[in-house]
């Protein structure tokens, strides 16, 4: 069953069109994340969703009840935003609570609730703190708390995480995966970070220009990018595109392009011999290159000159180019090795992509 539903949504502001046309559904239960770039119309369309921005056409369902014009206290959802902005002279029980006082819950219903949510976010110990005496990372937790003890169908996040350092970010990233489990509700998150999107979703929603280019798990978009926009959105670092021609060379059906020539794998033969395209991009990612042979998959040669090795501890970063295209590459070579020189390298053909250079559609 959806637990959140856009159809046909769309939004101007003015005569500015942000969303031409949005159809989404996400499962009840389901984590979704939606990612972009800046500007493609994320916080927008999660703020239809609860009901901060009116819609320009369209409608919107929560758990099957047309919300589109209602107000965002009669949708049954909690919002988590970038900027938590706790009350300072509150502490954090009376933060979290602030919400169910005003709704004039019971005193014991609102403790049992702030108790719960606490203990699920590790706060327990901070309840009597001012937000002034807590870590960034708190008080981010304290403003989930806020949402949590409203115990709402749904809860949308709008980049909540991005006012953390790295190393947070990446703990509450767990933490959330976490929550979600625990509590089993609808969870819309809304972030530009790629990373976050892959460990946290359970399907990811990739946005464009205010469009959705592709919606798939985390798996599926990784593996099998709808276009050239989702290939270089997904993966870090990101896909190298080289300009390339298909060809047929005595019955081999291959993609050459300036300093290599690769052969077509077996899982896109049928699309290539089908196609009347033949100025492709080739779709390479930094991590299906290796430095050596080792006779797995289905590995091609080819000469990398290497500008800059990079060190990274498991693995080394070249930035390098073959022949006059500059790609990168990610290569395995244990801790202990020197710089990698310029020279032969290998890419497992099995994992190229093909895309029409023109319509950016996927092969
Ligand atoms: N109130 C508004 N009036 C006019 N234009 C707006 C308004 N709010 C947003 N926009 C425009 O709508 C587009 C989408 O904005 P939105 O905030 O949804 O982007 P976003 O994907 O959340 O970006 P970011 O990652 O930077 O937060 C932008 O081009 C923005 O300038
Ligand atoms: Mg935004």
């Amino acid at each position: 069953m959806p637990g959140v539903e856009l159809i046909d949504v769309a939004k101007s502001f003015g005569s500015t069109e942000v969303i031409p046309k949005l159809n989404l559904s996400i499962d009840e239960g389901e984590f979704a994340v939606i990612v972009g770039p800046s500007g493609c119309g994320k916080s927008t369309t999660l703020r239809m969703i609860c009901g901060l921005e009116p819609v320009t056409s369209g409608s919107i369902f929560i758990k099957d009840r047309n919300v589109t014009k209602a107000a965002p206290k009669a949708r049954d959802i909690a919002m988590v935003f970038q900027s938590y902005a706790l009350y300072p002279h509150m502490d954090v029980a009376g933060n979290m609570s602030f919400a169910l006082r005003l709704a004039g819950r019971p005193k014991e219903e609102i403790k049992r609730r702030v108790d719960h949510a606490a203990q699920l976010l590790e706060l327990t110990d901070y309840l009597h703190r001012k937000p002034r005496d807590l870590s960034g990372g708190q008080r981010q937790r304290v403003a989930m708390g806020r949402s949590i003890v409203r115990d709402a169908y749904c809860f949308l996040f709008d980049e909540p995480l991005s006012n953390l350092d790295a190393k947070l970010r990446s703990s509450m990233r767990t933490e959330l995966a976490l929550l979600h489990k625990q509590l089993e509700r609808t969870m819309v998150y809304v972030t530009h970070d790629q990373i976050e999107a892959m460990t946290m979703a359970d399907r990811i929603v990739i946005m464009d220009q205010g469009e959705i280019q592709q919606v798939g798990t985390p798996r599926e978009v990784y593996t099998s990018p709808r276009n050239r926009f989702v290939a270089g959105f997904i993966g870090s670092p990101s896909m190298n595109f080289l300009d390339a021609q298909l060809q047929d060379e005595r019955g081999e059906l291959v993609v050459r392009g300036d300093g290599f020539r690769l052969p077509i794998p077996d899982r896109l033969q049928q699309q290539v011999q089908n196609t009347t395209v033949t100025e492709c991009t080739v779709g390479l990612r930094p991590e299906h290159f290796f430095a050596r042979n080792d006779g797995s998959g289905n590995l091609a040669a080819l000469k990398l000159n290497v500008d800059v090795a990079e060190y990274i501890g498991s693995s080394q970063f070249l930035a390098a180019h073959l022949g006059e295209q500059a790609v990168t590459a990610t290569v395995d070579v244990g801790p202990d090795a020197e710089p990698m020189q310029s020279g032969e390298y290998y890419f497992d053909t099995n994992r190229l992509y093909l895309f029409d250079r023109r319509t950016g559609m996927a092969l």
